[in-house]
């Protein structure tokens, strides 16, 4: 479905008010986030996808990690997981795998997987529903960025590609280990780095990195100055991008978010079409005040976000119609 119809689609529930629902559908959020008391809130999402590897444990693990991720992403810490799976007759050896490479990942995160629901189909599918929370203070959202800030990307680019190259045989899972370990990775990020000052942070999924920035820069004075060449990328992903091996998500994400874009530089297509290479359990866009960045990049290699940049900052120029400008 098109990211314009989807949004067609869900603004019609979008009136729903309540004064204790923190976030909704309004501005895309990671997750829903619902007011309990005055010092809690529930984080609550739900995510399944199509295996992006043959090893069904390994699928399992990067379903969940996927499914986990958009708690993370508001700044909470997820409690209780539900299994979603849909499964086709007679392989229930790889179903098993799947459940316990899930199970690992949410117990990874510190939550109980507590049940689920199961349906058959002839292409099976994994993913979650979690619920998380969170402080309503210390909510994070994708929208909020500050003039200033840094951009900060925690994962490499490129999974999407991988995976269809995976799909299509022209990689073996071996070769494919970086990305593999990048997709399971838990965007899991300690308090110590949630306390830094963070004025907005969303994960990186379907839209790629350009499509999910241009939801967190609404604010009309605001734009994004990104650095090209400080992007991290998988290397394979790149090599494949230059042999045209690129999904048709992130060619479609390029369609509708480039409209958005400015180059004030010549970009090769391949590293372009990187930029918006959908993803697949993708790292955290983190916009944070200068003065934490390097802190806020340390606390990242040491978590193992070994590939984690700077890419670019948030700045005020009214006169720019774009949300978003690629610099050198
Ligand atoms: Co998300
Ligand atoms: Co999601």
């Amino acid at each position: 479905m098109s990211y314009q119809d989807l949004g067609e689609i869900l603004k019609q529930f979008n009136h729903i008010k309540d004064e204790n629902i923190l976030s909704s559908f309004e501005y895309n959020e990671d997750a829903a986030v619902y007011r309990i008391t005055r010092d809690i809130a529930i984080v609550f999402t739900v995510d399944f996808i199509t295996p992006v590897v043959d090893d069904p444990y390994i699928f399992g693990q990067i379903a969940a990690a996927n499914a986990l991720s958009d708690i993370f992403a508001m700044g909470g810490k997820p409690l209780l997981a539900l299994n979603i799976t849909c499964f086709p007759e007679g392989q229930m050896d790889d179903l098993n795998e799947i459940i316990k490479g899930g199970l690992d990942k949410v117990q990874e995160a510190g939550a109980i997987l507590v049940g689920g629901h199961s349906l058959q189909d002839k292409e099976p599918k994994y993913g979650l529903s979690v619920l998380g929370i969170v402080h309503p203070d210390k909510i994070i959202k994708n929208h909020t960025p500050q003039e200033g800030d840094a951009l900060i990307l925690t994962k490499p680019l490129g999974t999407g590609i991988i995976s269809t190259a995976l799909k299509a045989e022209l990689i073996s899972e071996d070769t494919a280990i970086d990305a593999i370990n990048y997709m399971r990775k838990l965007n899991f990020v300690p308090e110590e780095i949630l306390n830094l000052s963070i004025h907005s942070m969303t994960d990186i999924t379907g839209f790629g990195l350009l499509g999910h920035l241009s939801e967190m820069i609404i604010n009309r004075d605001l734009h994004a100055e990104i650095r090209i060449n400080e992007i991290p990328v998988l290397t394979e992903a790149y090599e494949f991008a230059c042999q045209d091996i690129i999904p048709g998500g992130s060619v479609a994400n390029q369609k509708i978010f480039s409209c958005g874009v400015k180059k004030e530089i010549e970009i090769d297509p391949a590293k372009e079409i990187l930029l918006y290479d959908a993803q697949t359990s993708g790292g955290l866009l983190i916009s944070i005040s200068e003065k934490d960045v390097q802190n806020c990049l340390s606390l990242l290699e040491s978590e193992g976000f070994v590939d984690s940049k700077r890419i670019g900052e948030i700045r005020k120029n009214p006169s720019r119609e774009e949300k978003i400008i690629l610099i050198q």
